[in-house]
């Protein structure tokens, strides 16, 4: 039984004392205990070492007192274990350096067995369990095939994502074949997640809000929909598909007990288009983590507020900036413990 579950009530639509609070890459460069591991070792080396990815796991938890636990992982060990190459390159970010550009390039791409392939994942989640002790839930995720399929066609970040938007629109057929196969991955590896340990599950679409919303559905969410078909029943499931407010009906609808939401929408419209049947969570805007401590407190009860009692979770509406104080992180979080709805 876990001490603290009030995430995983919130998903299921249960009440709760008070709104859960955790925040999307609370384990990250904000943290100096994070930053000492980093000058040691290399990103994947952090991800692929199970002691490492637990211990990095557990320091929001220790530090800023998140009512979550979120796996030390990234969305992009899912195309390493399809057979591309991924490096993480300081002040770049993540490069793929032979991306996927016409059909013969599928020949290099595979659905892997996952334990075979992401077997230090789920090692990692067991031991990350094992630590945290019941003490709060953990947060298992794989990366949207949509965003993954951007990743694995352009090769790097982007602001538009053209080229992956290119192939997809000059080669639909290809990028449905790459999109199902990161589909079937990421079933069996979320399965994989689930059954060592993970409590709930979040599906990051980080490119959504890229794509009109007919795009999305074609490109984005039917993946999605299989994806939380597969895992619903097992675990509550949470989708954030960053920018595609559009959608958030059919989002609702494929039966995800959670949609994360970012802060271009206002929390009351947000709950018109998802409906009452689902919790919502966010959706605080990073930067806003740099403001002074007392607008940040404000700002929270304004959210809370706006949300109102009952189906919400408390985040960011995106991942925290590697600029923010851990004061000020930590400011957000007890601000949401604090509050009271009247
Ligand atoms: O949330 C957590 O604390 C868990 C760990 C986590 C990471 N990445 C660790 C990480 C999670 C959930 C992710 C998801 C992820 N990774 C997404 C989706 C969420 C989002 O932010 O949109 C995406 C698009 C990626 C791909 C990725 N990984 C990028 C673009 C980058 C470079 C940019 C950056 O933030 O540095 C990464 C690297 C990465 N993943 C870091 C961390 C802590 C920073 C690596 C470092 O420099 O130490």
């Amino acid at each position: 039984m876990l001490q603290n579950d009030l995430l995983l009530r919130a998903l299921r639509g249960e009440q709760t004392e008070r709104t859960p609070v955790w925040m999307m890459r609370q384990a990250g460069r904000y943290l100096p205990e994070y930053m000492v591991l980093r000058e040691k070792y290399g990103f994947f080396e952090r991800c692929q070492t199970p002691e490492l990815a637990c211990e990095i796991t557990l320091q929001p938890v220790d530090i800023v007192g998140v009512d979550a636990a979120i796996l030390f992982s990234d969305i992009l060990v899912v195309p390493q274990a399809m057979g591309l190459e991924v490096q993480l390159i300081e002040s770049k970010g993540p490069v793929l350096p032979d991306p996927i550009k016409t059909i013969k390039d599928l020949d290099r791409v595979r659905v892997p067995d996952v334990h075979e392939t992401l077997g230090y994942v789920f090692d990692a989640i067991k031991l990350i369990k094992k630590e945290l002790n019941d003490r709060v839930p953990l947060i298992g995720f794989a990366g949207a095939p949509w965003t993954l399929l951007c990743y694995m066609v352009q090769g790097k970040g982007s602001k538009t994502f053209d080229e992956a938007k290119a192939f997809c629109y000059t080669q639909p057929e290809t990028a449905h074949r790459l999109l199902q196969m990161i589909t079937d991955t990421t079933i069996a590896y979320l399965k994989a997640q689930v059954k060592a340990g993970a409590d709930t599950v979040q599906i990051f679409d980080s490119w959504g809000g890229l794509l009109s919303p007919h795009d999305f559905e074609n490109l984005s969410l039917k993946y999605i929909r299989q994806i939380v078909h597969a895992v619903k029943d097992e675990v509550p499931t949470i989708i954030f598909a960053k920018g595609a407010w559009h959608s958030l009906d059919s989002m609702a609808a494929t039966g995800a007990h959670g949609l994360g939401i970012d802060w271009c929408i206002k929390p009351e419209l947000a709950r018109q288009f998802a409906g009452n049947n689902i919790t919502l969570q966010g959706n605080f805007d990073p930067a806003k983590l740099l403001a002074p401590i007392p607008v940040i407190q404000q700002e929270v009860k304004n959210m809370l507020t706006a949300f109102g009692p009952g189906r919400h979770i408390a985040n960011l509406g995106h991942g925290i900036l590697p600029n923010v104080p851990v004061d000020h992180a930590r400011a957000f979080v007890d601000a949401v413990k604090e509050f009271k709805h009247r």
